[in-house]
């Protein structure tokens, strides 16, 4: 990706922070499924390849925040990669209830996958049953922080 025209320092700046983050989280990921792929351990490969789905998108994430960057700094009239925060675009108090509805789905999930974790305590060093439920738990989490950034920004209609 080439850095913005016309851009500030501060921009220019973090652009260049942002490719060279997405180059190091190439290699992290070219090494991961170098692992993955070379590996006589069906479990070892298995894990290895969630990280690599997860490291996949962290490389998209990166991509996207540099060329979301860029078309900012460039004040074009083209739509960023990552949309601006429009949430005012739609009835406030509709989008807080269906937050909460969401949020309230996600900490029953939370209590369930506790539960479960619970139940397949005695498989912990025997299967990798346990770290996908773990796991499972830290989507949940994000997906709660996703929700409740969302509850937070919900703003009253622009006239
Ligand atoms: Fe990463
Ligand atoms: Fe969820």
């Amino acid at each position: 990706m080439k850095p913005p025209v016309g851009a500030s320092v501060w921009e220019s700046e973090l652009f260049s922070y942002l490719i060279d983050h997405t180059t190091n989280e190439g290699k992290i990921l070219e090494e991961y499924v170098s692992v993955a792929e070379t590996t006589d351990s069906k479990a070892l490969a298995y894990l290895i390849n969630l990280l690599v789905e997860d490291e996949r998108r962290h490389h998209r994430y990166f991509t996207e925040l540099a060329s979301s960057l860029k078309t900012e700094a460039e004040l074009t009239r083209a739509d960023p990669v990552i949309p601006r925060l429009d949430l005012d675009q739609v009835d406030s108090a509709d989008l807080l209830e269906v937050t909460h509805r969401l949020l309230k789905h996600e900490r029953a999930d939370a209590k369930e996958l506790k539960r479960l974790q619970k139940e397949l305590h005695d498989l912990q060093h025997t299967t990798l049953w346990g770290i996908l439920v773990e796991i499972m738990k830290h989507d949940t989490d994000k997906h709660i922080a996703i929700l409740k950034f969302v509850a937070d920004n919900a703003r009253p209609k622009r006239r």
